[in-house]
């Protein structure tokens, strides 16, 4: 099996960082291929947590290849504070264990302060960006205005590509953000010295992860954010700038979309969402905060608290399907220990029309009213429990019931964040996608 793509099924936050550490056990390349700092994928070891928001969560195994693709958004600022912050932990990080591909184009100052002017200008329309800079950047990168890494290795070329995008972004700051323009001699030789730091880890990486498949090598693709926040197919305009599936990973990775062989979705065993926008299964009442404090559900980027409800099924069917999923991974399922009755979202209703899968193609989900079906819960603690016969009767029904109202097979269960806190799930007919 020697390539698999995993990917967020729900609104981000899904766990992802500690699955594709475990799954990187069994691969070779780790690939980033979409979004940039605004992820968070957070990975406990021994008790010690690693967040990385660039860098590919595969390289806290020494040996592996990780790769950040053409299709993300590059802040060397917040790639060199990652590297290092994580090698001063001990992890090695050099030119042969992290590749950067010469297409990534790069956010730069005046992206970050582009982003958050842009929201101050959209008033109750606002999106709740992350601030990092993603949108601006992939903006430029449409009208051909941005600059790629190879433009950061050539000063000559930096120095003329940069000159004349800061010359059209200092006038937006200054006459419609009413904000103070930047320096151009200090960004450039900013931007020039980080091109030169960049320089041992920057190539064609499509060709190496190309020629590594060919080897018969594991290339694992590392899915950041989450399907419903797709540019395409998500709550537009709620949505982060990038194909945040599997469709992302032949325009971002370099890699031909039929070579992907395994698709696995990971979502939590309820939702969750940070920033603005439509979320029908949300619980604002004292059952969504009782999940957000025992979930632990703060923002991995920003520190946010995230809004919290409950698992929606027709929602997980769309994205499933949307991403040809063979399987998924429910995470978190010890959070809703406790609770004596869990909700499930089965269909929706606005005004006296009903649907029974995700109403896509809403131009607005104001007023869209969930149903909810009610499971028993269970009391025990299942945070040691390692085989599936051995969790409560009644998380083993809510787990099979909910699978088989989405109708993709669960192959793993999450709970908690240590890295053995894990119960695969040997009897799922599809569960050889991780063999
Ligand atoms: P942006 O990606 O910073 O432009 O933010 C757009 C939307 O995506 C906002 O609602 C963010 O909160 C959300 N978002 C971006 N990255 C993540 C993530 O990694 N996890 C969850 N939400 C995210």
């Amino acid at each position: 099996m020697p390539s698999l793509s995993v990917f967020g099924a729900q609104w981000g936050d899904e766990g992802k960082g500690k699955i594709i550490d475990l799954l990187a056990r069994g691969a070779d390349v780790v690939v980033r291929y979409q979004g940039g700092a605004n992820a968070g994928h957070t990975v406990v070891v021994g008790g010690t947590k690693y967040v990385m928001h660039l860098i590919p969560s595969g390289i806290l195994h020494s040996e592996k290849i990780n790769v950040i693709g053409n299709g993300v958004a590059l802040d060397p600022l917040a790639l060199f504070a990652e590297i290092d912050e994580l090698t001063g932990r001990g992890v090695k990080i050099d030119g042969t264990n992290l590749r950067l591909s010469s297409g990534a184009h790069v956010i730069f100052e005046h992206h970050r302060r582009i982003d958050h002017a842009a929201e101050r200008w959209r008033g109750v329309g606002r999106i709740g960006t992350t601030g990092r800079g993603i949108g601006p950047c992939y903006a430029d990168k449409a009208a051909r205005t941005g600059l790629r890494l190879a433009d950061l290795l050539e000063p000559e070329r930096c120095r003329v590509r940069l000159t004349a995008a800061l010359a059209e972004k200092n006038a937006l700051l200054r006459d419609v953000h009413g904000e103070e323009p930047l320096d151009l001699d200090q960004q450039l030789s900013r931007y020039m010295a980080l091109g030169e730091r960049l320089k041992p880890y920057v190539g064609d990486t499509g060709a190496e992860v190309r020629s590594a498949y060919r080897e018969g090598k594991l290339v694992l693709f590392e899915g950041a954010q989450g399907a419903m926040l797709d540019l395409d197919h998500g709550t537009y305009p709620y949505v982060t700038s990038s194909s945040t599936g599997t469709d992302g990973i032949a325009p971002g990775a370099g890699f031909p979309a039929r070579w992907i062989e395994r698709v696995l979705g990971i979502a939590k065993a309820y939702c969750t969402r940070v920033g603005e926008g439509p979320f029908p299964s949300e619980d604002k009442g004292p059952e969504g905060d009782r999940i957000r404090e025992q979930g632990r559900e703060f923002g991995a980027t920003t520190g946010r608290p995230r809004r919290c409800g409950w698992f929606d099924a027709p929602q997980m069917r769309y994205t499933l399907e949307l991403n040809g999923a063979d399987g998924w991974i429910m995470t978190n399922l010890d959070v809703l220990s406790g609770f004596e009755r869990i909700k499930v979202g089965v269909g929706y209703r606005m005004g006296s029309k009903r649907y029974r899968e995700w109403p896509a193609s809403l131009a607005s989900f104001e007023g869209l009213e969930v149903d909810f079906e009610e499971l028993q819960g269970w009391n025990d603690d299942i945070t040691a429990v390692r085989e599936y016969a051995e969790l409560p009767r009644a998380a083993r029904e809510y787990v099979e019931w909910v699978e088989d109202r989405v109708g993709v097979p669960i192959v793993m269960l999450s709970v908690g964040p240590e890295r053995d806190q894990i119960i695969p799930r040997r009897d799922a007919p599809q569960f050889h996608v991780l063999a």
